[in-house]
């Protein structure tokens, strides 16, 4: 018996160095986006009490995160407009000087080609009833309806200086429409990150207060059903089509089989959102003392990265450079 076990799998975890240089998975900050909240009319940043460490940024503070972002080498910035006055049908979105609209541009010239500036196309910001798209006479979102108002504001985004845009309202053919009409006012370069694959998930609750959301209800006629896998293939394949160059499953924890399982059906880039309430359980179980906070976000990512997502979207994008030099 001398010699048994024969194999010794702890050979390979016995030190940091041989730790790194088995390492199978890597996280690094050009894989990860920062995901930015942008409030007209803001003198100072409004903290986000279910997103502990997140603001609602002034344009001048929002500029100095973009700066930062761009100074640690991070993948990009996702911007969210949060508008003083919302309407029925989402006008601010369209509006040149609106503030998503604004901050693209703050964004762009503060951060020139160093850092990519992405930005949410969705309507729900912007309109009164919270819903991603504009309602019929009977109250239900008006998917054709709202195709034009998504293609009119892929162009004014684009326009701002977006290099990527991200549809995110589940509309049926919105990238395809989004794509025609960025590619009829000469956008052939703006880049579409689709969020392909989108669940009606209770962990987007914490985004409602970041965005001063007036949702009554759900989202559950348009965004996925849980119990269903398929139908992401069936998403992401048909965004694809359309011309999306990027797809996106979201969220991410409760949905890392479907990451993978886009990742292995595709061959385009695939990222994933680590969402609002993924980022505020593992804050609200750190500040209890309940679990080791930072490395509780490093384990995030990795499992998302693991599963396969090639970028990620993350509030923790900033303080995981920090946390991955300091390893
Ligand atoms: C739509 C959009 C949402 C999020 C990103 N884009 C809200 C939703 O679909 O309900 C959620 C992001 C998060 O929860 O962190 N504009």
């Amino acid at each position: 018996m001398t010699g048994f076990p024969d194999v010794r799998p702890r050979r390979l975890r016995q030190s940091a160095a041989m730790r790194r240089l088995v390492a199978e998975t890597t996280l690094e900050p050009r894989q990860l986006i920062l995901p930015m909240f942008i409030r007209e009319g803001a003198r100072e940043p409004i903290a986000i009490s279910s997103m502990p460490g997140v603001y609602q940024h002034t344009r001048d503070t929002a500029r100095k995160a973009v700066a930062e972002a761009a100074q640690l080498g991070l993948g990009g910035v996702m911007l969210f407009g949060v508008p003083e006055e919302k309407d029925e049908v989402g006008s601010g979105a369209l509006d040149p000087d609106g503030i998503l609209n604004v901050a693209i541009r703050d964004a762009v010239s503060e951060a020139g080609d160093s850092l990519l500036v992405m930005s949410d196309l969705c309507l729900d910001e912007f309109t009164s009833h919270g819903h991603c798209g504009v309602l019929d006479s009977e109250g239900r979102v008006d998917n054709d309806a709202t195709l034009k108002i998504y293609a009119e504001m892929g162009v004014a985004q684009a326009s701002a200086g977006a290099h990527i845009v991200g549809p995110s309202g589940m509309m049926d053919g919105q990238v395809g429409v989004v794509r025609r009409a960025l590619d009829a006012a000469n956008f052939q370069d703006t880049v579409i990150l689709a969020y392909a694959v989108k669940y009606a998930s209770s962990f987007f609750g914490p985004f409602r207060e970041a965005v001063g959301s007036s949702l009554q209800g759900d989202r559950k006629t348009y965004q996925q059903d849980g119990a269903n896998a398929r139908d992401a293939i069936r998403e992401v394949d048909l965004d694809i089509a359309e011309g999306a160059d990027i797809v996106m499953v979201k969220p991410a924890l409760a949905y890392l089989d479907i990451i993978r399982q886009v990742r292995d059906h595709v061959n385009v880039p695939v990222a994933a959102y680590n969402i609002s309430g993924e980022y505020a359980m593992v804050e609200a179980a750190a500040a209890n003392g309940w679990i080791h906070r930072e490395n509780a976000i490093l384990e995030t990512l990795m499992s998302i990265r693991r599963a396969g997502a090639d970028q990620i979207l993350t509030y923790w994008a900033a303080e995981a450079v920090d946390l991955l030099g300091r390893r």
